[in-house]
Protein backbone atom coordinates (compact mmCIF):
# COMPACT_ATOMS: atom_id res chain seq x y z
CA UNK A 1 0.00 0.00 0.00
CA UNK A 2 1.23 3.07 -0.81
CA UNK A 3 1.17 5.07 2.66
CA UNK A 4 0.96 8.35 0.64
CA UNK A 5 -2.83 7.25 -0.59
CA UNK A 6 -4.10 5.85 3.38
CA UNK A 7 -2.65 8.21 6.01
CA UNK A 8 -4.33 11.58 7.35
CA UNK A 9 -4.49 15.08 5.47
CA UNK A 10 -1.49 17.19 7.49
CA UNK A 11 -4.36 20.01 7.34
CA UNK A 12 -6.30 17.75 9.49
CA UNK A 13 -4.73 18.67 13.19
CA UNK A 14 -6.19 16.75 16.71
CA UNK A 15 -5.10 17.88 19.98
CA UNK A 16 -1.96 15.86 20.88
CA UNK A 17 -3.27 13.25 23.99
CA UNK A 18 -1.35 10.75 25.60
CA UNK A 19 -2.28 7.96 25.09
CA UNK A 20 -2.59 4.09 26.47
CA UNK A 21 -3.30 1.22 24.25
CA UNK A 22 -4.04 -2.23 25.42
CA UNK A 23 -3.55 -5.35 22.99
CA UNK A 24 -1.29 -5.06 19.90
CA UNK A 25 -3.36 -7.10 17.96
CA UNK A 26 -5.17 -5.96 14.80
CA UNK A 27 -6.78 -3.70 15.98
CA UNK A 28 -5.00 -2.61 18.83
CA UNK A 29 -1.65 -2.06 16.86
CA UNK A 30 -3.53 -0.31 13.96
CA UNK A 31 -4.68 2.02 16.30
CA UNK A 32 -2.05 2.44 18.22
CA UNK A 33 0.33 3.17 14.82
CA UNK A 34 -2.80 5.33 13.50
CA UNK A 35 -3.04 7.49 16.23
CA UNK A 36 0.58 7.93 16.36
CA UNK A 37 0.20 9.32 13.09
CA UNK A 38 -2.21 11.89 14.09
CA UNK A 39 0.12 12.96 16.51
CA UNK A 40 -0.83 11.37 19.72
CA UNK A 41 1.39 10.19 22.26
CA UNK A 42 0.89 6.14 22.27
CA UNK A 43 1.94 3.61 24.79
CA UNK A 44 0.53 0.66 23.78
CA UNK A 45 0.07 -2.71 26.55
CA UNK A 46 1.39 -6.03 25.47
CA UNK A 47 1.32 -9.51 27.64
CA UNK A 48 2.90 -11.77 24.92
CA UNK A 49 6.68 -11.41 25.75
CA UNK A 50 7.43 -12.91 21.92
CA UNK A 51 4.78 -10.56 20.25
CA UNK A 52 6.60 -7.69 22.78
CA UNK A 53 9.88 -8.19 21.82
CA UNK A 54 9.05 -8.46 17.98
CA UNK A 55 7.35 -5.00 17.89
CA UNK A 56 10.49 -3.48 20.12
CA UNK A 57 12.57 -4.58 16.79
CA UNK A 58 9.40 -2.95 14.75
CA UNK A 59 8.70 -6.35 13.53
CA UNK A 60 4.94 -6.41 12.74
CA UNK A 61 3.70 -10.18 13.75
CA UNK A 62 0.85 -9.96 11.13
CA UNK A 63 0.16 -8.94 7.81
CA UNK A 64 -0.88 -5.04 7.21
CA UNK A 65 -0.80 -3.34 4.24
CA UNK A 66 0.92 -0.11 5.76
CA UNK A 67 1.45 -0.92 8.71
CA UNK A 68 4.97 -1.79 9.35
CA UNK A 69 5.71 1.51 7.72
CA UNK A 70 3.91 3.51 10.42
CA UNK A 71 5.46 1.18 13.31
CA UNK A 72 8.88 1.68 12.18
CA UNK A 73 8.21 5.75 11.73
CA UNK A 74 6.66 6.76 15.26
CA UNK A 75 8.81 4.11 17.45
CA UNK A 76 11.81 6.10 16.06
CA UNK A 77 10.15 9.45 16.76
CA UNK A 78 9.34 7.93 19.76
CA UNK A 79 5.41 8.96 19.65
CA UNK A 80 4.71 5.07 19.68
CA UNK A 81 6.35 2.83 22.47
CA UNK A 82 5.38 -1.03 23.86
CA UNK A 83 5.52 -2.29 27.34
CA UNK A 84 4.29 -5.25 29.21
CA UNK A 85 4.13 -3.08 31.79
CA UNK A 86 0.96 -1.59 32.77
CA UNK A 87 1.93 0.84 35.40
CA UNK A 88 3.91 2.78 33.10
CA UNK A 89 1.86 2.72 30.42
CA UNK A 90 -1.09 4.37 32.68
CA UNK A 91 1.56 6.67 34.14
CA UNK A 92 -0.29 10.49 33.74
CA UNK A 93 -2.63 8.75 31.03
CA UNK A 94 -6.33 9.95 31.27
CA UNK A 95 -7.85 7.92 28.23
CA UNK A 96 -6.85 4.01 27.58
CA UNK A 97 -7.91 2.31 24.78
CA UNK A 98 -9.09 -1.31 25.00
CA UNK A 99 -8.13 -3.47 22.35
CA UNK A 100 -8.05 -6.58 23.63
CA UNK A 101 -9.75 -9.84 21.94
CA UNK A 102 -13.61 -11.24 22.88
CA UNK A 103 -13.67 -14.47 20.84
CA UNK A 104 -17.01 -16.60 20.70
CA UNK A 105 -17.49 -18.93 23.77
CA UNK A 106 -18.86 -22.52 22.51
CA UNK A 107 -22.60 -21.08 23.47
CA UNK A 108 -22.28 -18.42 20.64
CA UNK A 109 -21.55 -15.58 23.25
CA UNK A 110 -19.03 -13.48 23.48
CA UNK A 111 -15.73 -14.50 26.09
CA UNK A 112 -15.40 -11.19 27.53
CA UNK A 113 -13.05 -11.91 30.47
CA UNK A 114 -9.96 -10.57 28.64
CA UNK A 115 -11.99 -7.32 28.74
CA UNK A 116 -12.49 -7.98 32.72
CA UNK A 117 -8.99 -8.30 33.07
CA UNK A 118 -7.30 -5.44 30.99
CA UNK A 119 -10.08 -3.08 32.22
CA UNK A 120 -9.26 -3.71 35.61
CA UNK A 121 -5.86 -3.75 35.54
CA UNK A 122 -5.76 -0.67 33.39
CA UNK A 123 -8.35 1.30 36.33
CA UNK A 124 -5.85 -0.37 39.07
CA UNK A 125 -2.60 1.38 37.59
CA UNK A 126 -4.44 4.68 36.61
CA UNK A 127 -2.66 7.75 38.06
CA UNK A 128 -5.73 10.37 37.30
CA UNK A 129 -9.40 10.18 36.47
CA UNK A 130 -9.49 7.93 33.44
CA UNK A 131 -11.97 7.21 30.57
CA UNK A 132 -11.22 3.37 29.55
CA UNK A 133 -12.12 3.74 26.12
CA UNK A 134 -13.98 -0.05 24.40
CA UNK A 135 -12.38 -0.53 20.88
CA UNK A 136 -13.05 -4.70 20.65
CA UNK A 137 -16.63 -5.33 19.72
CA UNK A 138 -19.03 -6.38 22.43
CA UNK A 139 -22.62 -6.87 23.19
CA UNK A 140 -24.70 -3.84 24.15
CA UNK A 141 -24.87 -3.35 28.15
CA UNK A 142 -20.89 -4.28 28.08
CA UNK A 143 -19.54 -0.85 28.88
CA UNK A 144 -22.12 0.09 31.27
CA UNK A 145 -21.45 -3.46 33.33
CA UNK A 146 -17.33 -3.14 33.12
CA UNK A 147 -18.17 0.18 34.74
CA UNK A 148 -19.59 -1.18 37.67
CA UNK A 149 -17.14 -4.00 37.60
CA UNK A 150 -13.89 -2.19 37.08
CA UNK A 151 -15.30 0.60 40.01
CA UNK A 152 -13.80 -0.57 42.95
CA UNK A 153 -10.27 -1.22 41.29
CA UNK A 154 -9.10 2.22 41.05
CA UNK A 155 -6.90 4.04 43.38
CA UNK A 156 -9.20 5.88 46.28
CA UNK A 157 -10.28 9.13 44.99
CA UNK A 158 -10.00 8.22 41.02
CA UNK A 159 -12.51 8.06 38.43
CA UNK A 160 -12.89 5.29 36.09
CA UNK A 161 -15.82 5.68 33.13
CA UNK A 162 -15.82 3.84 30.35
CA UNK A 163 -16.63 5.01 26.79
CA UNK A 164 -17.76 3.00 23.49
CA UNK A 165 -16.15 3.61 20.33
CA UNK A 166 -16.42 0.78 18.18
CA UNK A 167 -13.79 -0.27 15.72
CA UNK A 168 -14.68 -0.59 11.63
CA UNK A 169 -11.34 -2.16 10.20
CA UNK A 170 -11.33 -4.38 7.73
CA UNK A 171 -8.06 -7.11 7.57
CA UNK A 172 -5.71 -5.91 5.00
CA UNK A 173 -6.83 -2.36 4.60
CA UNK A 174 -7.10 -1.42 8.45
CA UNK A 175 -4.51 1.42 7.69
CA UNK A 176 -6.37 2.69 4.84
CA UNK A 177 -9.70 2.40 7.15
CA UNK A 178 -8.88 4.21 9.69
CA UNK A 179 -8.08 7.36 8.00
CA UNK A 180 -11.11 7.12 5.50
CA UNK A 181 -13.45 6.53 8.03
CA UNK A 182 -17.14 6.03 7.09
CA UNK A 183 -18.02 7.31 10.53
CA UNK A 184 -16.54 7.51 14.31
CA UNK A 185 -19.45 6.01 16.69
CA UNK A 186 -18.22 7.66 20.25
CA UNK A 187 -21.06 6.29 23.00
CA UNK A 188 -20.80 8.10 26.28
CA UNK A 189 -22.84 9.11 29.42
CA UNK A 190 -21.36 12.39 29.14
CA UNK A 191 -21.19 14.85 26.46
CA UNK A 192 -18.03 15.71 27.59
CA UNK A 193 -16.49 12.59 28.12
CA UNK A 194 -17.76 11.91 24.30
CA UNK A 195 -15.68 14.93 23.32
CA UNK A 196 -12.96 14.14 24.65
CA UNK A 197 -12.85 10.96 22.82
CA UNK A 198 -14.38 12.24 19.58
CA UNK A 199 -11.61 14.63 19.73
CA UNK A 200 -8.76 11.51 19.46
CA UNK A 201 -9.64 11.78 15.55
CA UNK A 202 -9.70 14.94 13.60
CA UNK A 203 -13.10 16.90 13.12
CA UNK A 204 -13.80 17.00 9.52
CA UNK A 205 -14.14 12.60 9.65
CA UNK A 206 -18.10 12.07 10.34
CA UNK A 207 -18.92 11.27 14.15
CA UNK A 208 -21.97 9.32 15.57
CA UNK A 209 -22.40 10.18 19.29
CA UNK A 210 -24.67 8.59 21.12
CA UNK A 211 -25.58 6.54 24.11
CA UNK A 212 -22.91 3.40 24.91
CA UNK A 213 -25.29 0.41 24.28
CA UNK A 214 -25.90 2.39 21.10
CA UNK A 215 -22.25 2.16 20.09
CA UNK A 216 -21.93 -1.49 20.74
CA UNK A 217 -24.88 -1.54 18.61
CA UNK A 218 -24.32 -0.04 15.64
CA UNK A 219 -21.11 -2.75 15.81
CA UNK A 220 -23.06 -5.82 16.15
CA UNK A 221 -25.93 -4.58 13.68
CA UNK A 222 -23.28 -3.69 10.59
CA UNK A 223 -21.26 -6.44 11.08
CA UNK A 224 -24.62 -8.59 11.27
CA UNK A 225 -25.93 -6.52 7.69
CA UNK A 226 -23.20 -7.13 5.59
CA UNK A 227 -23.19 -11.12 6.72
CA UNK A 228 -26.96 -11.03 5.48
CA UNK A 229 -25.95 -9.09 2.73
CA UNK A 230 -23.41 -12.21 1.87
CA UNK A 231 -25.88 -14.98 2.93
CA UNK A 232 -28.29 -13.09 0.58
CA UNK A 233 -26.09 -12.78 -2.31
CA UNK A 234 -24.63 -16.88 -2.10
CA UNK A 235 -28.59 -17.67 -2.05
CA UNK A 236 -29.00 -15.66 -5.03
CA UNK A 237 -26.10 -17.08 -7.13
CA UNK A 238 -27.44 -19.87 -6.33
CA UNK A 239 -30.63 -19.80 -7.41
CA UNK A 240 -29.32 -18.12 -11.16
CA UNK A 241 -27.19 -21.44 -11.08
CA UNK A 242 -30.71 -23.29 -11.24
CA UNK A 243 -32.23 -20.81 -13.04
CA UNK A 244 -29.67 -20.32 -15.93
CA UNK A 245 -29.44 -17.28 -15.19
CA UNK A 246 -26.38 -14.74 -15.48
CA UNK A 247 -25.00 -14.44 -11.24
CA UNK A 248 -22.62 -11.50 -12.37
CA UNK A 249 -24.92 -9.43 -13.97
CA UNK A 250 -27.77 -10.17 -11.55
CA UNK A 251 -25.86 -9.31 -8.51
CA UNK A 252 -24.37 -6.77 -10.65
CA UNK A 253 -27.78 -5.16 -11.36
CA UNK A 254 -29.14 -5.38 -7.74
CA UNK A 255 -26.18 -3.83 -6.54
CA UNK A 256 -26.27 -0.73 -8.88
CA UNK A 257 -29.33 0.46 -7.04
CA UNK A 258 -27.99 2.54 -4.66
CA UNK A 259 -30.32 2.00 -1.84
CA UNK A 260 -28.55 -2.00 -1.96
CA UNK A 261 -25.18 -0.75 -2.83
CA UNK A 262 -23.22 -3.41 -5.12
CA UNK A 263 -20.80 -3.68 -1.80
CA UNK A 264 -20.99 -7.30 -0.23
CA UNK A 265 -22.85 -8.76 -2.83
CA UNK A 266 -20.23 -10.95 -4.11
CA UNK A 267 -20.75 -14.51 -4.01
CA UNK A 268 -18.73 -17.26 -2.38
CA UNK A 269 -17.60 -19.87 -0.13
CA UNK A 270 -19.02 -18.00 2.98
CA UNK A 271 -18.10 -15.06 5.05
CA UNK A 272 -15.27 -15.84 7.77
CA UNK A 273 -12.97 -14.47 9.54
CA UNK A 274 -13.25 -13.41 13.11
CA UNK A 275 -15.24 -10.80 13.05
CA UNK A 276 -18.52 -11.53 10.74
CA UNK A 277 -19.41 -15.18 12.23
CA UNK A 278 -18.57 -13.88 15.57
CA UNK A 279 -20.96 -10.58 15.69
CA UNK A 280 -23.22 -12.58 13.78
CA UNK A 281 -23.90 -15.32 16.75
CA UNK A 282 -23.10 -12.35 19.33
CA UNK A 283 -26.26 -10.77 17.45
CA UNK A 284 -28.69 -13.40 17.62
CA UNK A 285 -27.52 -14.28 21.08
CA UNK A 286 -27.89 -10.66 22.52
CA UNK A 287 -31.31 -10.29 20.37
CA UNK A 288 -32.64 -13.85 21.54
CA UNK A 289 -31.65 -13.00 25.38
CA UNK A 290 -33.76 -9.64 24.84
CA UNK A 291 -36.81 -11.63 23.90
CA UNK A 292 -36.43 -10.20 20.40
CA UNK A 293 -34.75 -12.97 18.42
CA UNK A 294 -33.65 -12.19 14.92
CA UNK A 295 -34.69 -14.25 12.18
CA UNK A 296 -33.19 -12.81 9.44
CA UNK A 297 -29.50 -13.43 11.24
CA UNK A 298 -30.01 -16.45 12.08
CA UNK A 299 -31.54 -17.16 8.59
CA UNK A 300 -27.80 -15.57 7.14
CA UNK A 301 -25.94 -17.96 9.68
CA UNK A 302 -28.15 -21.20 8.31
CA UNK A 303 -27.08 -19.74 4.66
CA UNK A 304 -23.79 -19.41 5.47
CA UNK A 305 -23.31 -23.28 6.64
CA UNK A 306 -25.13 -24.14 3.10
CA UNK A 307 -23.34 -22.48 0.95
CA UNK A 308 -19.99 -24.17 2.14
CA UNK A 309 -21.85 -27.72 2.00
CA UNK A 310 -22.95 -26.62 -1.55
CA UNK A 311 -19.75 -25.44 -2.78
CA UNK A 312 -18.24 -29.27 -1.73
CA UNK A 313 -20.95 -31.27 -2.80
CA UNK A 314 -20.83 -29.53 -6.42
CA UNK A 315 -17.21 -30.07 -6.64
CA UNK A 316 -18.15 -33.61 -5.10
CA UNK A 317 -20.30 -33.66 -8.30
CA UNK A 318 -17.90 -32.49 -10.87
CA UNK A 319 -15.68 -35.58 -9.78
CA UNK A 320 -18.30 -38.38 -9.22
CA UNK A 321 -16.70 -39.34 -5.92
CA UNK A 322 -14.56 -37.26 -3.90
CA UNK A 323 -13.35 -41.07 -2.28
CA UNK A 324 -9.14 -41.26 -3.06
CA UNK A 325 -9.28 -38.26 -5.07
CA UNK A 326 -6.51 -35.14 -5.32
CA UNK A 327 -7.66 -31.64 -5.13
CA UNK A 328 -5.34 -28.67 -5.01
CA UNK A 329 -6.79 -25.64 -2.76
CA UNK A 330 -5.53 -22.57 -4.01
CA UNK A 331 -5.91 -19.99 -0.53
CA UNK A 332 -6.18 -20.34 3.35
CA UNK A 333 -6.67 -17.16 4.57
CA UNK A 334 -10.09 -16.09 5.47
CA UNK A 335 -10.02 -13.51 2.64
CA UNK A 336 -7.41 -12.08 0.45
CA UNK A 337 -5.04 -9.74 1.57
CA UNK A 338 -4.39 -11.00 5.30
CA UNK A 339 -2.51 -14.00 6.43
CA UNK A 340 -5.62 -14.69 9.32
CA UNK A 341 -6.81 -18.41 8.32
CA UNK A 342 -9.44 -17.63 11.77
CA UNK A 343 -12.66 -19.16 10.65
CA UNK A 344 -11.19 -19.30 7.10
CA UNK A 345 -14.06 -21.06 4.85
CA UNK A 346 -10.91 -21.81 2.42
CA UNK A 347 -9.46 -24.12 5.42
CA UNK A 348 -13.36 -25.26 6.12
CA UNK A 349 -13.28 -26.69 2.91
CA UNK A 350 -9.93 -28.36 3.17
CA UNK A 351 -11.44 -30.30 6.17
CA UNK A 352 -15.20 -30.87 4.34
CA UNK A 353 -13.20 -32.20 1.05
CA UNK A 354 -11.07 -34.04 3.13
CA UNK A 355 -13.91 -35.40 5.05
CA UNK A 356 -15.67 -37.11 1.88
CA UNK A 357 -12.30 -38.39 1.70
CA UNK A 358 -10.25 -36.36 -0.80
CA UNK A 359 -6.49 -35.93 -0.72
CA UNK A 360 -5.86 -32.21 -0.23
CA UNK A 361 -2.86 -30.22 -1.17
CA UNK A 362 -3.46 -26.24 -0.37
CA UNK A 363 -1.24 -23.45 -1.01
CA UNK A 364 -1.60 -19.84 0.33
CA UNK A 365 0.97 -16.60 -0.78
CA UNK A 366 0.98 -15.93 2.81
CA UNK A 367 -1.39 -17.79 5.22
CA UNK A 368 -0.14 -20.33 6.99
CA UNK A 369 -2.17 -23.36 8.84
CA UNK A 370 -0.27 -24.27 11.77
CA UNK A 371 -3.16 -27.11 12.25
CA UNK A 372 -2.17 -30.56 11.77
CA UNK A 373 -3.57 -32.54 8.93
CA UNK A 374 -3.56 -29.60 6.49
CA UNK A 375 -0.85 -30.33 3.76
CA UNK A 376 0.23 -26.83 2.47
CA UNK A 377 2.59 -26.19 -0.39
CA UNK A 378 4.92 -23.37 -1.52
CA UNK A 379 3.52 -22.92 -4.84
CA UNK A 380 0.41 -23.54 -7.03
CA UNK A 381 1.80 -25.45 -9.50
CA UNK A 382 2.75 -27.69 -6.81
CA UNK A 383 -0.62 -27.93 -5.44
CA UNK A 384 -1.78 -29.02 -8.77
CA UNK A 385 0.51 -31.87 -9.67
CA UNK A 386 -1.46 -34.49 -10.30
CA UNK A 387 -4.43 -33.12 -8.82
CA UNK A 388 -8.02 -34.31 -10.39
CA UNK A 389 -9.68 -30.60 -9.44
CA UNK A 390 -8.24 -27.49 -8.43
CA UNK A 391 -10.37 -25.11 -6.45
CA UNK A 392 -9.49 -21.40 -5.65
CA UNK A 393 -11.06 -20.72 -2.64
CA UNK A 394 -9.05 -17.21 -1.82
CA UNK A 395 -9.90 -14.25 -4.01
CA UNK A 396 -6.19 -13.64 -4.27
CA UNK A 397 -5.22 -11.89 -7.58
CA UNK A 398 -1.74 -14.06 -8.31
CA UNK A 399 -4.06 -16.61 -8.88
CA UNK A 400 -5.52 -14.85 -11.72
CA UNK A 401 -2.15 -14.77 -13.62
CA UNK A 402 -1.95 -18.55 -13.05
CA UNK A 403 -0.68 -20.37 -16.70
CA UNK A 404 -3.73 -22.25 -18.06
CA UNK A 405 -1.46 -24.56 -19.94
CA UNK A 406 1.00 -25.00 -17.40
CA UNK A 407 -1.63 -25.98 -14.82
CA UNK A 408 -3.11 -28.00 -17.73
CA UNK A 409 0.31 -30.39 -17.90
CA UNK A 410 0.49 -30.45 -14.31
CA UNK A 411 -2.99 -31.49 -13.55
CA UNK A 412 -4.34 -35.54 -13.96
CA UNK A 413 -8.28 -33.75 -14.72
CA UNK A 414 -9.72 -31.16 -15.84
CA UNK A 415 -12.04 -29.45 -13.22
CA UNK A 416 -11.19 -25.62 -11.99
CA UNK A 417 -13.72 -24.64 -9.12
CA UNK A 418 -13.06 -21.04 -8.70
CA UNK A 419 -15.64 -20.28 -5.93
CA UNK A 420 -14.03 -16.63 -5.67
CA UNK A 421 -14.76 -15.71 -9.09
CA UNK A 422 -11.10 -14.26 -9.82
CA UNK A 423 -10.16 -16.56 -13.08
CA UNK A 424 -11.01 -15.45 -16.13
CA UNK A 425 -13.00 -17.89 -17.39
CA UNK A 426 -11.84 -18.24 -21.27
CA UNK A 427 -8.20 -18.95 -21.60
CA UNK A 428 -9.05 -22.25 -19.27
CA UNK A 429 -11.86 -23.07 -21.18
CA UNK A 430 -9.81 -22.68 -24.06
CA UNK A 431 -6.67 -24.63 -22.33
CA UNK A 432 -9.36 -27.81 -21.99
CA UNK A 433 -10.93 -27.26 -18.76
CA UNK A 434 -14.30 -27.49 -17.09
CA UNK A 435 -14.64 -24.33 -14.73
CA UNK A 436 -17.25 -24.23 -12.49
CA UNK A 437 -17.85 -21.22 -9.83
CA UNK A 438 -19.97 -20.31 -7.21
CA UNK A 439 -23.68 -19.29 -9.16
CA UNK A 440 -22.27 -21.20 -12.74
CA UNK A 441 -23.59 -24.20 -13.29
CA UNK A 442 -22.47 -27.76 -13.70
CA UNK A 443 -21.98 -28.84 -17.68
CA UNK A 444 -25.25 -30.32 -17.18
CA UNK A 445 -27.19 -27.78 -15.62
CA UNK A 446 -30.08 -26.45 -17.66
CA UNK A 447 -33.30 -24.13 -16.96
CA UNK A 448 -36.15 -26.03 -15.78
CA UNK A 449 -38.62 -23.97 -14.26
CA UNK A 450 -39.64 -22.35 -18.14
CA UNK A 451 -43.00 -23.72 -17.73
CA UNK A 452 -44.14 -22.48 -14.62
CA UNK A 453 -44.61 -18.51 -16.42
CA UNK A 454 -45.77 -20.41 -19.26
CA UNK A 455 -48.78 -22.31 -16.71
CA UNK A 456 -48.94 -18.61 -15.35
CA UNK A 457 -50.15 -17.08 -18.57
CA UNK A 458 -52.94 -19.66 -19.07
CA UNK A 459 -56.02 -19.11 -17.67
CA UNK A 460 -57.64 -22.23 -17.88
CA UNK A 461 -61.46 -22.68 -18.07
CA UNK A 462 -61.57 -18.90 -19.39
CA UNK A 463 -62.24 -17.70 -22.96
CA UNK A 464 -58.89 -16.71 -24.50
CA UNK A 465 -58.19 -12.57 -25.40
CA UNK A 466 -55.73 -10.27 -23.23
CA UNK A 467 -57.13 -8.50 -20.11
CA UNK A 468 -56.97 -5.03 -19.23
CA UNK A 469 -53.79 -4.52 -16.81
C1 LIG B 1 -15.31 -7.04 9.03
C2 LIG B 1 -16.02 -5.73 8.65
O1 LIG B 1 -16.04 -5.58 7.23
C3 LIG B 1 -15.28 -4.53 9.27
O2 LIG B 1 -15.99 -3.33 9.00
C4 LIG B 1 -15.18 -4.74 10.78
O3 LIG B 1 -14.46 -3.69 11.42
C5 LIG B 1 -14.47 -6.04 11.06
O4 LIG B 1 -15.21 -7.12 10.44
C6 LIG B 1 -14.45 -6.23 12.56
O5 LIG B 1 -15.51 -6.46 13.14
O6 LIG B 1 -13.39 -6.02 13.17
P1 LIG B 1 -13.15 -8.35 8.14
O7 LIG B 1 -13.58 -9.45 9.05
O8 LIG B 1 -11.74 -7.89 8.15
O9 LIG B 1 -14.02 -7.02 8.43
O10 LIG B 1 -13.48 -8.83 6.67
P2 LIG B 1 -14.53 -8.47 5.53
O11 LIG B 1 -13.84 -7.75 4.46
O12 LIG B 1 -15.74 -7.87 6.10
O13 LIG B 1 -14.88 -9.95 5.00
C7 LIG B 1 -15.55 -10.89 5.87
C8 LIG B 1 -15.87 -12.16 5.13
O14 LIG B 1 -16.89 -11.93 4.17
C9 LIG B 1 -14.70 -12.75 4.33
O15 LIG B 1 -14.73 -14.15 4.47
C10 LIG B 1 -14.99 -12.33 2.91
O16 LIG B 1 -14.41 -13.17 1.94
C11 LIG B 1 -16.50 -12.44 2.91
N1 LIG B 1 -17.13 -11.63 1.85
C12 LIG B 1 -17.01 -10.28 1.85
C13 LIG B 1 -17.88 -12.28 0.88
O17 LIG B 1 -18.02 -13.53 0.87
N2 LIG B 1 -18.49 -11.52 -0.09
C14 LIG B 1 -18.39 -10.18 -0.11
O18 LIG B 1 -18.98 -9.55 -1.04
C15 LIG B 1 -17.63 -9.54 0.86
Amino acid sequence: MNLDDSRFQASESVEPTRICVIGAGYVGLTAAACLSELGHEVRCVEVDATRLAALARAEIPIYEPGLDELVTRHTSSGRLTFTDDMASAMDGVSVALLCVGTPPRSDGEPDLRQLGRAATAAAAAATSDVALVVKSTVPPGTCEALELFVGGHAPDGLRVRVVSNPEFLREGRAVWDFFHPDRVVVGADDSDLARVVAGLYPSSWPLVACSRRSAELVKYASNTFLAVKISFANEVAALCEALGAETDKVLGGVGLDARIGGAFLNPGPGFGGSCLPKDLSGFIAVAESAGRPSEVARAAQRANDTALITLAAKIESALGSLEGRTIAVLGLAFKAGTDDTRFSPAVALVRELEKRGAHVRAHDPIARVAEPGVHQVADPYEAAHGAEALVVATGWEQYRELDPLRLREAMSGHVIMDAVGVLAIEPLRDAGFDLYGIGRGLVTSFAPVLWRPLEWMLDAGQPSGVANP
